[in-house]
């Protein structure tokens, strides 16, 4: 161990982000040895939208990268406190899926920095992430399958026992699906008022919702993404999918991930039989009545919740994504 105020300042994490120069980051990425001495940056960017870390394209004389570094907090809101371990957590789930056949959708990771809180990956070049299927409200088959088929390789995955439980990012985010939505002080628009409230007063709807929320901070047997919806697919031009972003992951039931992403299915095309055909193409058992909440309870989150989705519904559409997610639930 080594003490003292200099090599206090010289473990300290160097944050980075837009502003930092070209300069610093070219330093510290050839410290890391990540970078050659004759590589140089020409530019960086910003890949797309997110809000939990800092993500940043270098473009040198030589490739493209995708810088991404935690902090102790919410990059985007600064005031909520998150564990700045969740880049960790990535690393882990990148390392675990490895030698399985599903590793070709993900980005390879080109450096993990455990003191820069930092990790390097492929630029999944020409993509976007396909938050624009809200607006578009159009979900091409071929893609679903391929989601679906994504997922379950990841649910098979061979896990160790010592794989991080993630338990403070999801007790964060237990707080935002199962807490927060359903708390009497949210302010919802007042045509909704209604349904909104007929959801918030239902005790036996309520008491559901505690149950699977329980289950959602139980250990399962199987490797989850966490947060399986189209912020964390890509699209290139060659229209390949690829996933991303799985900070969120850790051992628990397969019925959270299959659920959530059966309520963006349904958010997107406003068709509840997207769970038939989930259910169908992910062909393996698993407790429908559960899955079934946990879509349910996505759908009020996002539309009664913090987290809300880049979407525009009528308020007619929100009524009966509302009322499709109380059904499912109850
Ligand atoms: N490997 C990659 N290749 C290309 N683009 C990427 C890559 N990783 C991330 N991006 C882009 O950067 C955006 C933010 O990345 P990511 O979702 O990993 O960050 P985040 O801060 O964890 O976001 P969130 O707040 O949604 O959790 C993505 O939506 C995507 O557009
Ligand atoms: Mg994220």
């Amino acid at each position: 161990m080594i003490f003292g105020k200099k090599y206090e300042k010289l473990l300290k994490v160097i944050y980075i982000d837009l502003t930092t120069s070209i300069h610093e980051i070219e330093t510290l990425l050839k410290k890391l040895q990540f970078m050659h001495t004759k590589e140089k940056i020409l530019s960086i960017n910003r890949p797309g939208e997110g809000n939990m870390n800092v993500v940043i394209r270098v473009i040198t004389n030589q490739r493209s990268f995708i810088l991404k570094q935690s902090r102790p907090f919410v990059q985007k809101y600064p005031e909520i406190k998150a564990p700045i371990e969740r880049i960790t957590v990535e690393k882990v789930f990148f390392e675990a899926i490895k030698n399985e056949s599903i590793n070709n959708y993900f980005p390879e990771v080109l450096l993990y920095d455990e003191q820069e809180k930092l990790i390097i990956q492929e630029d999944i070049v020409n993509s976007n992430d396909m938050i624009e299927l809200y607006d578009n409200k159009i979900l091409r088959k071929g893609d679903l399958i391929k989601v679906v088929k994504i997922l379950k390789g990841v649910h098979s995955t061979n896990i160790n026992m010592d794989y991080p439980l993630n338990l403070e990012l999801r007790k964060l985010n237990y707080e935002h699906i199962f807490i927060i939505p359903f708390l009497k002080e949210n302010i919802v628009e007042s045509e909704i008022k209604s349904i909104s409230n007929s959801i918030i007063n239902d005790i036996e709807l309520l008491n559901t919702v505690k149950i699977a929320s329980k289950r959602y901070l139980e250990k399962g047997d199987c490797l989850l993404h966490g947060d399986y919806y189209p912020g964390s697919w890509l699209k290139n031009d060659n229209d390949e999918i690829f996933i991303i972003d799985p900070e969120f992951s850790f051992v628990g039931l397969k019925e959270f991930d299959i659920g959530v992403l059966c309520a963006h299915l349904i958010m997107i095309t406003g068709k509840l039989t997207y769970i038939d055909t989930v259910v169908n193409s992910y062909a393996r058992a698993m407790d429908i009545k559960l899955m079934s909440q946990f879509t349910g309870i996505e759908i009020i989150r996002r539309i009664l919740g913090v987290a809300k989705l880049p979407m525009t519904r009528s308020i007619k559409e929100k009524k009966n994504l509302l009322d499709i997610a109380r059904r499912l639930i109850i």
